[in-house]
């Protein structure tokens, strides 16, 4: 059974297929993820994949192949879009239960002239696929389902068994406003599915309104600037289950997944919400913490970060070797980088609602250096012939920021050579 059950916003007795067609009216009726006004396609088809494998630790960058098959699998309107235009060197596969919600993805799509993509309407409660990708992103999506086991279940069939996946559920911690006004709106509406209307605008009522004692004041004003898509894919949801890091391992486990590390997503990155190591006083405890493995680690940051943690937006993949982050460390301090670029042509959202082509030649990453002022010199360092572990001793003279415990080589991994950080790449 799945954990934090007493999340669940729906009944427990409705089936999958009926749980199906309410995500089905739920986002014919909101579009999400809404139209970005700038979309760009990256050049180097090589780009991308690299930095996924270096995240992961793997700095000879052959983890997922440029020619990948890729699943994205409950894409919403423009997940698969954006994924075609990442891996120009990929074939990609959006599914949705959203006959709207691939309307929209296919409409971008024709506009762009995307060649590597495909786009079909399939449940994930059903069984699709056997070890035929070898990316699979599903972010966002298993816990809305009856039960998040089965489509889970699902893409881990679906995935070769050297694989991996890019996938996020909800944080338990992040989502005590959200359950508790979905439960109470649904009340406040008569406890029906179908009333969607009904409890929009009673949302909106409630926000201008801004009485409410407590927290849920400052959680429901935050909600006021917001797009219609976004207040309801987060007050009316329908339906959803959020997890720990221990009941999501738990899952993962049951369905012969395991966790191989967090991946820094856009949200975390804007947020700055992206450690996964808590302050904590040095001796003993940071001591303590620092012995644990990987997983003990990710569940104690989740249990003393709570609503601070980070997303629960992980890679996966069937169960066998991983590397523990203290390797992926080592190897990142043996290595040695080069700065990375590849150009991008831009699409840019007209009045219209239509993309063109910018026409401006562009490159990636955006902004060209690392904000950071620690990691812009670490950046600045790097030649392509001197290991990392050598840039580091030169620049701890002058850098006393430099933080090399394990937290901060992480971290400096984390905003140099990541898909969210793509500032160097192995040599
Ligand atoms: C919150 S949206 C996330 C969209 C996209 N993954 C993203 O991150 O932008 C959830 C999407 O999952 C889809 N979905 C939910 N359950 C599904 C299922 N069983 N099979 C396929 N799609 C599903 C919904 O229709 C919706 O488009």
């Amino acid at each position: 059974m799945t954990g934090n059950g007493d999340l669940f916003n729906a009944s427990p007795n409705r089936s999958a297929a009926e749980i199906d067609r309410i995500n089905r009216d739920f986002y014919g009726r909101f579009n999400y993820p809404w139209l970005p006004m700038m979309l760009p396609m990256l050049m180097d088809p090589t780009f991308l994949p690299r930095f996924i494998a270096q995240e992961l630790g793997d700095f000879s960058g052959r983890r997922v192949p440029p020619d990948a098959q890729i699943w994205v699998a409950g894409c919403g309107t423009n997940q698969a879009v954006l994924t075609a235009l990442r891996f120009p060197g990929a074939q990609v596969l959006g599914t949705d239960v959203s006959t709207r919600s691939l309307q929209v993805a296919r409409d971008t799509a024709d506009q762009l002239g995307l060649a590597n993509l495909t786009l079909e309407e399939a449940s994930l409660n059903d069984p699709l696929h056997h070890e035929r990708f070898d990316h699979v992103i599903c972010t966002g999506v298993i816990h809305h389902n009856a039960d998040p086991e089965r489509p889970l279940d699902m893409l881990a069939r679906a995935l070769k068994p050297d694989g991996v996946m890019e996938l996020m559920v909800y944080n338990f911690y992040h989502r005590q406003h959200t359950t508790a006004y979905q439960k109470a709106i649904r009340l406040l509406s008569g406890g029906q599915q179908g009333l969607l209307e009904t409890e929009l605008a009673m949302t909106r009522d409630l926000i201008a309104d801004g009485r409410l004692p407590g927290s849920m004041a400052g959680f429901l004003a935050a909600q006021r600037d917001l797009p219609e898509p976004a207040v309801a894919d987060s007050l009316l949801q329908p339906v959803e289950y959020s997890y720990t890091v221990q009941s999501l391992a738990a899952m993962c486990q049951r369905v012969g997944l395991q966790l191989l590390q967090p991946c820094l997503n856009q949200f975390d990155k804007l947020s700055g919400r992206f450690n996964w190591d808590p302050p904590l006083p040095e001796g003993q405890t940071r001591e303590a913490f620092d012995k644990l493995d990987d997983l003990a680690r990710w569940q104690v940051a989740n249990l003393l970060m709570q609503e601070a943690s980070p997303m629960l937006w992980f890679y996966v993949q069937r169960q066998g070797s991983r590397p523990s982050r203290a390797e992926i460390n080592a190897a990142f301090m043996a290595q040695c980088f080069r700065h990375a670029a590849t150009p991008v042509r831009s699409f840019v959202l007209g009045v219209d609602q239509r993309y063109t082509e910018s026409g401006h030649s562009g490159q990636w990453p955006v902004p060209a250096l690392p904000a950071d002022p620690v990691a812009r010199a670490v950046h600045a360092a790097c030649d392509g012939v001197t290991p990392m572990r050598v840039i580091l001793d030169r620049l701890a003279m002058d850098q006393p920021e430099l933080d090399r415990s394990p937290a901060g080589i992480t971290r400096l991994r984390q905003v140099l050579t990541t898909p969210a950080f793509p500032y160097l790449v192995a040599a």
